[in-house]
This record gives structure tokens, sequence and C-alpha cells, in this order.
């Protein structure tokens, strides 16, 4: 009788205020305690030493508290204390700024007040999150260090360029290969990708790469890391190491490795407004994850970028803030500093406190185009935050006479929306950007790239 009642649907809080069924848990757990201690002292006498597992090794970073029952990473922002949730009834409410709202009240009714408010908002991305590139950045000499080859795999044309930062002999280098159909009659759309490198630390051609080619378009690759280090304390390296010119730190309101990784892909559209095989009025910029978030920043800064494609770009890219759902301002102020204007420090803990949140970032891009995935089983990154964004962002792509996302709620998994100006695909699988992404993007890009 009394065995029965404790059964696997006895929950904590059954057991918590109930303190019959407790004593008897205990019970059942000091006795199966005593076997397991017994079975194991006859396991250790009976195996020789060196089957024993190695010891597990001792966590070295405090801040990683393991993953939750559906895998999705735990960690702890130890400033206030924060830690990962992915429970939509946990998601405390919060109230977005108004993107066609000024910041003195004043409402944007018109294309000629969104171009005050956009200023405005850039201003506030500058100030508190990204960083401001300083007035003064040294200047990218550009030089052809593979001879366009005839046409070979796919038939493409292959050309790398490379683009020195500054004068210095050890001078940071930037490599950008270009890759443009053989058949072309004239300069090409491109797509260009701000690249992690594969394993070999050479950067990968995207997965429709072909495609790409077949439409008429070209494709470019870029390392980031060639413009700026990703790693903290490396201000004295890349594009900000040679600004700084081994004076002093940067201010506060500066850029970080985002800002500077941004500013390479502005370094790169100069270039390419001289190169002949392509049309630089139409690049589009890819990024995946944390380069997600400067293919966004990037076109925020630069309108000759023609459309974004944000890969699972997460917590400050496409992904709301204010949402408290996986990666959080907390975690990303401890986690990578340097990727920040110093400003954005003082929003640990005071998310409500920003000026700005993802749908205004997604906004600064409007009207061109805005292509954003996220991943099931990348919930770090909150696909659901960055389809809310997207859909918030609609407002001012609306005011601009161009078509929002089309929906409000969540549409099937891998079922893209590439109808509007604004779009956006929930791929089943991880924080990747996979062929059906890349697939969907093309088709959403094509309404452009002709
Ligand atoms: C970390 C970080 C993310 C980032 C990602 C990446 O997971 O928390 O914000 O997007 O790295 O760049 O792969």
């Amino acid at each position: 009788m009394r065995q029965q009642t404790v059964n696997a649907a006895t929950t904590n809080h059954e057991i918590r205020d109930n303190p019959w069924l407790r004593s008897e848990v205990e019970m059942k757990s000091a006795v199966l305690c005593t076997v397991l201690v017994a079975a194991v002292s006859l396991a250790a006498q009976q195996q020789p030493a060196q089957q024993q597992p190695p010891a597990p090794p001792k966590p070295t970073n405090p801040t990683n508290l393991g993953s939750d029952a559906n895998g999705n990473p735990l960690r702890l922002a130890t400033k206030t204390g924060h830690v990962s949730n992915y429970d939509e009834s946990k998601v405390k409410p919060y109230m977005l700024p108004d993107p066609l709202v000024m910041s003195n009240g004043t409402p944007v009714r018109d294309a000629n007040a969104w171009r005050k408010r956009r200023a405005e908002i850039l201003r506030l991305y500058e100030t508190d999150i990204y960083g401001r590139i300083p007035a003064k950045t040294p200047a990218v000499k550009w030089q052809v260090t593979l001879a366009e080859s005839p046409a070979g795999e796919g038939g493409a044309i292959k050309k790398r360029v490379t683009g020195t930062i500054g004068d210095a002999a050890d001078a940071p280098r930037v490599n950008l290969t270009l890759n443009t159909p053989a058949n072309a009659k004239g300069p090409v759309p491109l797509i260009l990708l701000v690249s992690f490198g594969g394993q070999s630390g050479v950067p990968q051609d995207p997965p429709v790469a072909a495609d790409i080619l077949a439409r008429g378009w070209g494709y470019a690759t870029v390392l980031y890391t060639e413009i700026q280090p990703d790693r903290n304390n490396t201000f004295n390296q890349g594009v900000i190491g040679v600004t700084l010119g081994g004076q002093g730190e940067r201010a506060a309101d500066e850029w970080g490795a985002i800002g500077a990784w941004a500013w390479g892909v502005s370094r790169i559209l100069d270039y390419l407004e001289t190169e002949k095989l392509v049309n630089a009025k139409q690049v589009a910029v890819f990024g995946h994850s944390r380069l997600g978030k400067t293919a966004l920043w990037a076109s925020a800064l630069d309108e000759r970028v023609a459309a974004v494609y944000a890969s699972c770009s997460g917590e400050m890219g496409a992904a709301l803030a204010r949402r408290d759902w996986g990666e959080t301002v907390d975690d990303m102020a401890q986690n990578f500093p340097y990727w920040f204007a110093g400003n954005f420090q003082k929003f640990a803990g005071r998310w409500n406190d920003m000026p700005v949140d993802a749908h205004m970032l997604i906004a600064l891009s409007a009207p061109r185009p805005v292509f954003v995935t996220g991943g099931t089983a990348d919930q770090w990154a909150d696909p659901v935050g960055m389809f809310k964004a997207q859909v918030a962002a609609g407002p001012v792509y609306r005011l601009l006479g161009k078509k929002d996302l089309g929906v409000s709620e969540l549409p099937p998994l891998d079922t893209p929306l590439t109808n509007g100006d604004l779009g956006w695909h929930y791929h089943t699988g991880g924080h990747s950007a996979t062929p059906a992404d890349w697939k969907a993007f093309l088709e959403f890009l094509g309404k452009y790239f002709k």
C-alpha cells in the first residue's frame, strides 16, 4: 500500500510538502546507497588498477553549469547570478522601445522623419553597444595577389586581392577571394561571406556555390580574424591596434572587435567599387553567429550593403535582448567584453535600460532586405527571439513602403518566409547555416539580384 504511493509520478513538490513521503523516499535512497557502495567496492576489489577510469577533469570555468535535460547550455553570469532560461513561462514581460518614436517622444510618420530616427538609433548603438569607429582609421591599400584564373572548376574565375591595413612593415593583411562566373557579360552581384575559416583556417565556399554561379552571381570570402583577432586583450593587434598606434586604450564608447570586423566589410566595399568583375551596388553580406551580428552591424553602418543574411546571430544580433532566453546581455558582457564598446558593460542586469533592442538593429538596414535564420538545437541563440525581432522591425519596413515578414506567428519549422523584404528560416538542426537556409536565402535574394 505505502509502497504504491511513492511512484514515478511523485513530484519533488509532493515530497517536499509531505513529511511522510519524504521519510519513505529517504529510507529507500539510504538502502539504495548502501547497496551501491557495496557494489562499487566489490567492483573496485575485482578490477586491476590500470582499468580504473581517469578522474573526471575539474571544471575549469565556474560559469559553465553544463546543460539542461534538452541539451541546452546552462551558464551562470556571476555579476548578476543569472542562469540561462529555456522556459517560456519564466520569460518576464518586457516592453520594446518603439523604433518609430524619437527619443524626445516625437512620432516618426514618414521616410524623412525615419532618416532622423535612424541617425539617432545608430548613435545609440555606437555609444552604448558596438562602439563608434574612431574618426581616423588606417587606409587600406589593395593589391592583386592571385591573378584572375581562367574559368576553373564550376566555370568560375578566381581572383585574390590583399588589403594592407596601414603602412607599417608588419601591417595586418586581409585576403579577399573572389569567385565570379566565367561567362558573365559584365559586373555581377556578389555575396560576401565573412568567414570563420574551416578546419584548415581557410574560408570555405558556401554549400550553394554552384547555384550562386549558375544564377550569374559571384561570391567572395574573407577570414574575419585577419581584420581583428577574436581574443581578449588583443587591442594592440589588428585594425584596432594600428588605429591606437601603441598609444593608450580605446575610449568607453569606441569600437570592439565586432565594430572592427564591420569596418573591414566597409573597406572591402571600397575595394569592390573599383573591381570591374563586380557590381558594387549589389553586394549582400553573410555572417554566421558572431559574424551574423557583424553582418547586421556592418549593414547598419554602411548603406552600400545591399542585403544581409544573418545566420544564428543570437544575442546582440537578431535576437531580442530583453527576452530572457538562452544567452543574455549578462553572459555576453561577461564572456565577450572585447566584442563591444566598454559602455556595454553597464547593461548587465539592466536590459530594460538599453535604449535599443534587436528589432532596431534590423531596422537600421531598412529598406534593404534582411534574412534571419535560427536552428531548433541552437536555443542558446534564441530563434524565437530572432523571429520576434524580425516581426518588430516590420513597422519600419512598412513605413518605407516595403514588405514586412508577412506573419506575426512563428511559421512551421523548415518553412522559409521569402516573400517580404524581411525573410526568415527556422531549420531543424543546430548552430549552423544549413544548405536549406542557403537555398532559402538565394530565393529571397533572387528578388533583388537579377
Ligand atoms: C558564443 C556566443 C554567441 C556567438 C557564438 C558564435 O556561443 O555566446 O553569442 O554567437 O559564440 O559566434 O559562434
